[in-house]
């Protein structure tokens, strides 16, 4: 089935998936490709429309990121955002160079309402913009439809053509109206029916898994975590009782999430799943033993935990598929999708694991964005508390304890972690803090409790707002809050005299504590 879709040609820019994230809140489809991918290929998917992102370079030097002249005569309309602007006009005879006066920020910008893409856009409206460089001349058989001070082509179309160019960046929130201009052009431009909707894909997906999988034993590792509990549902709705899940405690969960997971996933639980539980703690802290090197902590709990899994699996026998909750921000970051440096490697995409005997894997969650995957849990009936779980690293508080991680210094971060969530609700500031949680340095200190010396360990607190979790600020929690959080730490969590909030961004800092 040939599923309607906008296709995202990326440049390297920093918003890449955030602009595919727009388009699909428009409830169109809408996938990533880099700027590599062969114009055959995308001449195959039959995109509705195609979107060229940013990108940190200047078109006009040699070897910057280039496209073929004929991705512009597929007939197919085109929308070029700052550097993808640039590229069109400086491929097809217009004139771009560095700008006299760089623009970045909010920037107002006057538009045109005879073009499409502004209908019902305020004439003067904020815009972000981030460029050095500027389209001085624009190619033959374009027009101006908006301009701002410093930057006399913001935006150009060439309706016969159906190529149209933005040297702002709509997908970003700070441009006030980029929702609707991309909205317009998925609508009135490629003329998309609007069918990606959450509801239908669930139905569907469950649908289609049932079908594949038939009579088939599934094997799901779930971790508690928003991906895997969905897929986990989603295979539960479709197959029932022919699903196993197998739960690992590793013993680097937050507090109680053990028996949380138990709870949902259990045979007390809503759902009918074969739940197996390991309780492995004591293997993972054996393992761990002397271990300092962050690295190396991620690999040996990543490994540890496929040992654990494979053992489990043994005691099923055969399986037939494998349950993988990869979601689409995985596919793109290892690299299989758009053009952005791998950062990280993720340890659930790329490969299949040989360590379970089964026929296939299956990632019933891999075109989904994290806000879809949350909005298909809802749909299937997940509580929301579970939903809405702020993100928590495979490795657990493995990497949120500085040097080697001990049970002593698991169960301090643990009870601090706790306390610091406890608060930060109690404070009604959950919603609108993407991720926190308390971390352990390593660093031990003196102080003095009662008429006691003491030299125990500082906790750091760490949040964090961002959009994309490729970078972000540290939140700016009340001082009385903190006050409160590290009254209460010092005072109940034993073996902890000092409280850190950590005020780094990510760059220079990784959100978590490593
Ligand atoms: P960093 O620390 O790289 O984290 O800024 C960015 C986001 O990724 C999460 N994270 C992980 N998630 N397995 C995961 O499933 C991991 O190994 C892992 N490492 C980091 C982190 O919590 C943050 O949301």
């Amino acid at each position: 089935m040939d599923r309607e879709k906008i296709i995202v040609i990326d440049f390297g820019g920093q918003y890449n998936q955030l602009v595919a994230r727009r388009v699909r809140e428009c409830n169109v489809y809408c996938e990533i490709y880099s700027y590599k991918t062969d114009i055959e290929t995308i001449r195959q998917m039959k995109p509705k429309g195609i979107i060229l992102t940013g990108g940190p370079n200047s078109c006009y030097e040699e070897g910057a990121p280039s496209a073929s002249l004929e991705l512009f005569k597929l007939g197919v309309p085109v929308l070029g955002l700052c550097y993808g602007a640039q590229l069109m006009m400086h491929l097809l005879g217009g004139h771009v160079c560095k700008a006299p006066v760089r623009e970045y920020g909010k920037i107002e910008i006057t538009v045109d309402h005879s073009s499409r893409l502004f209908s019902g856009v305020q004439d003067k409206t904020i815009c972000w913009m981030s460029h050095n460089d500027y389209i001085e001349n624009v190619a033959p058989g374009f027009r101006v439809i908006a301009y701002s001070d410093n930057c006399p082509a913001a935006a150009v179309e060439s309706v016969e053509q159906g190529l149209y160019a933005f040297q702002f960046h709509p997908e970003v929130l700070h441009t006030v109206e980029g929702r609707t201009m991309l909205h317009n052009f998925v609508y009135a431009v490629c003329g998309c029916a609007g069918d990606w909707k959450m509801d239908a894909f669930v139905e569907n997906t469950v649908k289609a898994l049932r079908e594949k999988v038939g009579d088939g034993k599934v094997l799901c590792a779930l971790s508690g975590g928003v991906d895997s509990s969905v897929a986990a549902v989603m295979l539960a709705k479709a197959v029932g009782d022919q699903l196993t899940c197998v739960f690992v405690d590793h013993g680097l969960l937050r507090k109680n999430e053990g028996d949380e997971v138990e709870e949902v996933f259990g045979p007390n639980g809503p759902y009918r799943l074969n739940f197996i539980r390991v309780n492995a703690q004591e293997r993972f802290y054996t393992k761990l033993k002397g271990v300092e090197e962050p690295e190396r902590k991620r690999k040996i709990i990543g490994e540890e935990f496929i040992r654990v899994f494979e053992e489990e699996a043994k005691k099923i026998g055969k399986v037939d598929f494998l349950v993988q909750g990869t979601i689409y921000p995985d596919v793109v970051e290892s690299g299989l999708g758009g053009e952005s440096a791998v950062i990280k490697s993720h340890h659930n995409v790329g490969g299949l694991p040989d360590y379970v005997d089964f026929k296939e894997i299956i990632e019933p969650l891999r075109d989904l964005f994290k806000d879809e995957v949350r909005k298909a849990g809802l749909e299937l009936g997940i509580p929301a508390k579970l939903v809405y779980r702020q993100p928590f690293p495979g490795p657990g508080l493995g990497i949120r304890i500085i040097g080697e991680v001990t049970a002593e210094k698991v169960r301090i971060v643990q009870d601090a972690d706790a306390i610091y969530r406890e608060e930060i609700a109690e404070a009604g500031l959950d919603k609108e803090i993407n991720q926190y949680f308390a971390a352990l340095t390593n660093m031990r200190s003196v102080g003095v409790m009662g008429d006691e010396r003491t030299y125990d360990y500082a906790v750091v607190l760490r949040a964090v707002r961002t959009i994309d979790f490729m970078t972000a600020e540290a939140a700016e929690i009340p001082y009385e809050v903190l006050t409160k959080v590290m009254n209460r730490i010092v005072n109940e969590v034993r073996g902890v005299n000092r409280v850190f909030y950590d005020i780094s961004s990510k760059p220079p800092g990784t959100i978590e504590f490593e």
